[in-house]
């Protein structure tokens, strides 16, 4: 079944979970669409793990749109997502020609952040398959900080949820938020829910793609470190780096020869 958006509702309805992870270029991409993940997102995080940025208001359309079409290369069954920069949301015309972009470049929906009830109304209006992102917001806070801790603002984030949706979002990424708030908003809303340390009650996972694999130094509570390809990627750059010092990179096996003749007219 290809991961359109039926497939992802249906997961939800059949309480199956939803896989995500964030992406920024080529190869990853075809290793995570390989591996059967469900959703391929370049967010804009992108400028944070992959672009040595400060902050993700940093990154511009032009810089998704580059990674993007990379991606896009590399994915043939996953659904593939794409975040709305900072400020390319202001109004309802400029969201929808940032998300028409972003589409003719190649995503299947687009992702932007906090209460727009206006703007996700008017993408869904003009067909556009639009997620919503509550909790924590990059964009819009600036620290990291889990959201929906008390009573009142928990209630605030529900009531949101509830409202992106009947404007039409199609799904919600939950973002720091405590469990608790994660599970109820995924039992509310009737569209599936993702989370990234929103507990595991979400109808679905996203992690960054550095932080599970360890090339990032960070250790998050939220997150998992699966693997340590950041300390794979240094002790190799380091053996190499050895190997043509003391020149035992290249070998013989690694190089080719002319024929015996047009050495010895080079040589003659
Ligand atoms: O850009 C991003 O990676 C995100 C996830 C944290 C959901 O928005
Ligand atoms: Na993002």
């Amino acid at each position: 079944m290809a991961r359109n958006m039926d497939y992802l509702h249906w997961k939800k309805r059949n309480a199956q979970r939803i896989t995500m992870l964030t992406c920024y270029d080529y190869p990853t991409a075809v290793l995570q669409d390989e591996a059967g993940l469900d959703v391929i997102f370049v967010g804009d995080s992108l400028g944070t793990n992959e672009l040595g940025y400060e902050r993700e208001i940093s990154v511009t359309l032009g810089d998704i749109i580059h990674h993007l079409k990379a991606v896009r290369r590399g994915v043939k069954e996953a659904y593939l997502l794409a975040d709305m920069p900072y400020k390319t949301y202001e109004n309802p015309e400029m969201a929808l020609a940032t998300a028409k972009e972003l589409i003719l470049s190649g995503a299947d929906g687009v992702k932007l952040e906090g209460i727009q009830v206006e703007i996700i109304s008017h993408l869904y209006k003009n067909g556009i398959e639009v997620w919503g992102h509550l909790g924590y917001n990059p964009q819009l806070h600036e620290k990291a900080a889990v959201q929906g801790k008390t009573f009142d603002s928990a209630k605030i984030l529900l009531e949101s949820a509830i409202s992106l949706q009947d404007a039409g979002a199609s799904m919600m990424v939950l973002e720091l938020v405590p469990e608790e708030l994660g599970k109820m908003i995924t039992e509310k809303l009737r569209i599936p829910t993702i989370g990234i340390g929103a507990g595991r009650f979400t109808d679905g996972q996203v992690l960054i793609v550095q932080d599970m694999l360890g090339v990032n130094p960070f250790d998050l509570r939220h997150s998992k470190r699966y693997s340590d390809v950041g300390q794979i990627m240094l002790k190799a750059f380091q053996t190499y780096a050895n190997e043509v010092e003391n020149g035992a990179f290249p070998q013989r096996t690694n190089v080719r020869n002319m024929k015996d003749e047009e050495r010895e007219q080079l040589l003659s």
